[in-house]
């Protein structure tokens, strides 16, 4: 099996809502990630599996009974009645950096149930570490659910460190917020960290 790391493009964001929905069902207000295309400090990328694809219906077609598409099916150029469907890399989970002066904050990073526990997730932060570097952070932050010790732990093993407390932070059911932080990341122990877990992974995912 084969996992590609690539920024994500309008067309994913079908499939990242579906991850979104399943990862955070709860969470309110709900991203709006055609909005975070168009934020200027965002950066989203996005994991897909090389070996599936993600079969799916323009707007225009889902909004059309299908009646009236094979009545006029010259209007939807990719229109068939016997393949309405379009074709799109199959993503498997996605991760947003905001870009804050010299701080890369991690804003969401989430793996299909199906594909938890892979590795997806380490590919998707180490992606996010690699952006971080090119964007010139000094450092990357976030915030997690006090409950949420799976991500927790992911975060703690690529250096993040627990720097503090936002109280009842989360608005669905006022949880706390733990705020992590990298070391610096031109800092060689951090690299040098990188470079191991890097290595690991690799022969994980081989
Ligand atoms: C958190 C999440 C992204 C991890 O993705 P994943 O692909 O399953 O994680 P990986 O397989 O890459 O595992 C990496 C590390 O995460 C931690 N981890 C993963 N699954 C775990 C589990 N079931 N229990 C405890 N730690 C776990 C471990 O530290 C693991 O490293 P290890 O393999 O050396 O033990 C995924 O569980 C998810 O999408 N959760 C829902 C959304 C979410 O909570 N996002 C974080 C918001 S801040």
């Amino acid at each position: 099996m084969t996992y590609s790391i690539r920024p994500m493009v309008n067309e994913d964001i079908e499939q990242v809502n579906e991850i979104d929905r399943e990862a955070f069902p709860t969470q309110w207000p709900p991203a709006n990630y055609r909005q975070e295309m168009q934020n200027k400090i965002a950066h989203y990328l996005v994991a897909y599996d090389d070996t599936r694809i993600f079969k799916y219906y323009t707007p225009f077609q889902k909004k059309q009974p299908n009646k009236f598409l094979w009545l006029f099916p010259r209007r939807n150029p990719h229109h068939s009645p016997k393949t309405p469907l379009l074709t799109h890399f199959y993503i498997i989970g996605f991760a947003g950096v905001w870009m804050l002066v010299d701080e890369a904050h991690v804003t969401n990073l989430a793996v299909r149930q199906e594909y938890r526990g892979k590795g997806i997730g380490e590919l998707l932060l180490l992606a996010s570490i690699d952006l971080a570097n090119e964007l010139k952070a000094s450092f990357m932050t976030l915030e997690v659910r006090a409950s949420n010790v799976v991500a927790q732990s992911l975060y703690s093993k690529y250096g993040f460190a627990q720097m503090g407390v936002r109280k009842g932070y989360y608005l669905d059911n006022h949880e706390d917020a733990f705020i992590m932080s990298t070391d610096m990341l031109t800092s060689p122990s951090f690299q040098e960290h990188v470079v191991q877990l890097r290595e690991a992974l690799k022969k994980k995912l081989d």
